[in-house]
Parts: C-alpha cells; structure tokens; sequence
C-alpha cells in the first residue's frame, strides 16, 4: 500500500500489522494464536481484565537482562583495556522497590536523584554503598540524610555544595566519597552532538573551574575525591559526543592526578533507544566497547592508566521493556489540507484515508486532501508526557485481536483537556480499529510512570511486572480516594462556610 501523505517521511505503512519489531518491542512479546499480543507469556486482554486500564506492564526477564548485559558490557569492555566498570540504574527512568531489587540482584548499583528517590532505594533494602545522589540542588535535609545512612558517593554539581557536604560529613563522623559534575561543554541530541566551550545550562562546574573545586574537596578531611563525572544528554545513538566528553575529561583527570588518587571516571547515560520501527539504536556491547576503546586510546595518549569506568543508564534497561496497555473509547477521521503538509507531494491516491491530491472517487472528501484517524484511548499526557513534553514518537499496535484490514494512518490521543494530549502522534493501526479494542504503545518502560501526573484528577495507572506466564502488580493503581486523600476539607464534615 502507499503511504498517507500525512504520514512522515521515517513512517512506512507495515506490511504485516501484526509483526512485532524486536527492536522496539519488550524482548518477551509475541502474537498468541488469537491474534493477541502477550507479553511475558500473558495475553495483554488477560492483563487488561484482571487489572483495568491504562496499565503499565513490564517485561521482568527483559528488564533484568538488559541490566545483566549492560554490566557484563562495560565489565568486559573495561578488562579489554585493564580496568574495571561499574554500571548505576538510572532510577529516574522508573523507580519502584521490586525494581531495585531486580537491578541489584543483577550486580547494578543505583543511582538517585532526590530524597525521594533515596527512600524508595533504602525502601527496597538496598546498601547505601550501592547508591549514589545526585541533583543541581540537594537540599540540606536530603545531604545530611545522604551522608548520614553511608550512600556510596555524592555528586557534588556546585561550589557551595561542596561545604554543604563536608559540613555533613563532620556531623556524622564520616568520610563521605564524592564525584564532581563537570559542564563537558558537549551535548547531545538523538542524532547529532554540539561541542562548546562550556554549554548553558543548570549542571555542573565548569572543565576550567573544576582544579580549584577538587582542591577545595580535598582540603576536607571528610570528603574523599572519587573522580569526574558528565552527563552529556538523554536518549543519544551516536557515540561520538561520549568520546567528545571523555577526551575533555581524561585531559582534565590527568591533571588531578598530580595532586592526589583518582580512581574513576563517570561518563553518566543517555543511551538511546528504538521507539519505533526506523531507530536504529546501537547494542550496549557496541557503545561500551567504542567508549572504552576511546578512553584507552586517550589515556594511552596521555601516559595514565585506564581509571575505573563507572556509567549510569536507566532508557536503555527499562525502556525497551516496557509497554503501555489502553483501551480505545473513540475513533474520529479528521480531513486535512495538504497545503503546506511536509510529505504532500507523495500525491497517491488509493483509497482509503491516503487520497491525496487527486479526486476522490469513494467519498465527498475534497481533493487536495488526506484523513488522519484520531484514536483516543483512556490515559494520556498524565501516564506519557514524553509527546507532550519533547514531541517524542511512538508506535502502537492492536493488541487484542489481530486483523487483516488494511492499516490506516492514526495518531493516538489522550483524554485530557489539550490538544497537545497526543501518545503516538504517528502510526498505522488495521482500518478496523474500535472502540473497546486494546492498544499498546511499546517502548514506555522508561521516564513514563516517573513522569506520570495526576492531570484532570486522573488516576496514576498501576504497574505490573510479567514473567513466565504470571502477572504481579508491583505498583497498584491509584484509586478515587487516593486523587481525594490530600484535599484536606474532601472528607471533612466540619467544612468551614465559605464567608
Ligand atoms: C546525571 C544523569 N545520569 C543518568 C541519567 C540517565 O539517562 P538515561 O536514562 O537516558 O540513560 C540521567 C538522565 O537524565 C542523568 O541526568
């Protein structure tokens, strides 16, 4: 089939609406025999039953094994050059206590970014010494509670943060193990990466600021120097912007050597993944080799040795291994205007909602003209904000039934009040798509439920992890009386009289 001009130009109309691509799908999806989808060897209908609507659902062995991979990639990739790695679970991605477990049971150390997050780590039992904090702007309480349980390292990101935790340090009697956040001047994007002298933003110290703050760092007797660390950016294929970083830094780590012990070098995550059929992410074992290979060749260049290797990704884990189940409640065409539409000129005309240009000959739809089906489903912006909030795509495949109808262009909505509530904003589902029928959005396990809001008073969706043919709610759903629990006068009798 052609496909609809409304269609962007990395979108192609699949042959086979059914086939799941592996690269974009958890590791442990399949067809049933009826046509749905399972996942960890349970139908998602099953799933949709038991547990309702919108509902998260991760693939365990999927997520555990990405971990298991990522530690033996950088282990492997490490002791190539001499060295050893250690790889941190960016818990910002998805943070609950069964997952935690999972990732440390799997060797990975974790890594939080505020004292909630520090509690939900601490919560699941986890050795402060597997944990590290970070954040532009700790506060006091969340520095003193930090160094006070023994997390494993601190990330300082500013001077002033420095005597922050030295002060806490002495008050617990500690000697607390930090890093320092360098501003690399390097970010970047999912495909391209941007070199400056120092980049605009809120993290970090800069390279050239950065021999004082170690110096100050080590004239506390109760902080130990760890090592640099850089975060150039989130969801990035290409590895040349981590070799851009790690040349910056290994310069700069040379240089501390003179005046004490640095153990490690910290090139952060943002490892990207396939969101839909076209990405084309590099494996692990591809980026953890290239990274190292870069650095020992560096530190080759500069007459050290290769330091401990220690990286933090949390996409790359849990995003491809997870989906989001919802339920159709409306579908809508919508007839648009080919003027000024990116890929217009594709001018096909075969029927069905991929009219363009030419007249149509089996409705009243004016030429010039295509038709985007608009599928609204039960969630939205509040359990996936990554479309809203970055434009982000997504792909969505039926997930109750399978059908042999031809596909047709659709863009998923949310049920929020927003035009911008968009999940998918272009895919291709069966023609016959309808209300009651189920819909999954793969690629969902990362920065979704963390990013989840409780937006026109909708419920968070639970989560439920699948394994070997059994389902575990991991996270339950919230309830109405969970939207209601905070509003001090919902439950009250005594409501004061509005004067
Ligand atoms: C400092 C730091 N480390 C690690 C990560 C994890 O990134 P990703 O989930 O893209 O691997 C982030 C994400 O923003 C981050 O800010």
């Amino acid at each position: 089939m052609f496909a609809n001009p409304l269609s962007p130009s990395w979108l192609v109309p699949p042959d086979d609406d059914a086939v799941l691509p592996g690269h974009v799908w958890p590791a442990n999806a399949e067809r049933t025999a009826s046509g749905a989808i399972a996942i960890g060897g349970v139908a998602l209908p099953q799933l949709a039953a038991e547990f309702g609507t919108p509902l998260y659902v991760i693939d365990e062995r999927d997520a555990r094994n990405r971990a298991s991979r990522t530690l033996a990639a950088f282990t492997a990739a490490a002791a190539a050059h001499g060295s050893t790695a250690v790889v941190y679970y960016a818990g910002k991605a998805f943070l609950c206590t069964e997952v935690v477990r999972w990732m440390v049971a799997e060797g990975l150390n974790i890594d939080v970014a505020s004292g909630g997050e520090l509690a939900v780590a601490l919560a699941a039992g986890v050795e402060p010494a597997r944990l590290g904090l970070h954040g532009n702007n700790k506060s006091l309480a969340e520095i003193d509670r930090a160094v006070g349980v023994g997390v494993g390292a601190i990330v300082i990101d500013s001077m002033i943060e420095i005597e922050r935790v030295a002060a806490a340090a002495e008050r617990h009697g500690r000697v607390q193990p930090v890093r320092l956040r360098i501003n690399s001047g390097v970010h970047a994007h999912t495909h391209e990466y941007l070199a400056t002298a120092r980049e605009d933003q809120k993290f970090g110290i800069a390279l050239a600021d950065a021999p004082d703050a170690v110096a100050v760092i080590r004239a506390h007797a109760g902080l130990r120097f760890l090592g640099l660390h850089s975060h150039i950016g989130s969801q990035i294929f290409a590895v040349e912007g981590f070799l851009e970083a790690a040349h910056r830094l290994l310069a700069l780590h040379a240089e501390l050597r003179a005046g004490g012990d640095v153990p490690e070098l910290n090139l952060g995550g943002g490892f990207g993944i396939a969101y839909v059929d076209s990405d084309q992410a590099p494996a692990i074992e591809q980026v953890a080799d290239a990274l190292l290979a870069a650095v020992a060749s560096v530190c080759g260049e500069l007459g050290i040795p290769v330091p401990r290797i220690a990286v933090e990704p949390g996409r790359t884990i849990v995003g491809p291994a997870g989906i989001t189940l919802y339920e159709v409640g409306t579908t809508k065409d919508v007839i648009v205007t080919l003027e000024g539409v990116g890929d217009a000129d594709a001018g096909n005309s075969d029927g069905g909602n991929i009219d363009a240009g030419a007249a149509n000959d089996d409705d009243d739809r004016p030429s010039g003209t295509a038709v985007r089906r608009y599928v609204s489903v039960d969630g939205g912006m509040s359990d996936n904000a990554r479309a809203a909030l970055y434009g982000a795509d997504y792909s969505v495949a039926l997930a109750s039934r399978a059908s042999s109808v031809e596909p047709v262009l659709v863009r998923v909505a949310g049920k929020h009040c927003e035009s911008g509530d968009i999940v998918v904003r272009d895919a291709y589902l069966p023609g016959d798509v309808q209300p009651g029928d189920l819909v999954a959005v793969p690629a969902t396990g990362a920065y979704c439920f963390s990013l989840a809001s409780n937006y026109n008073y909708l419920a968070r969706p639970a989560v439920v992890a699948v394994r070997d043919g059994a389902a575990r709610v991991i996270v339950r759903g919230e309830t109405e009386s969970d939207l209601l629990s905070r509003d001090v006068f919902a439950n009250s009798a005594d409501q004061t009289p509005l004067p």
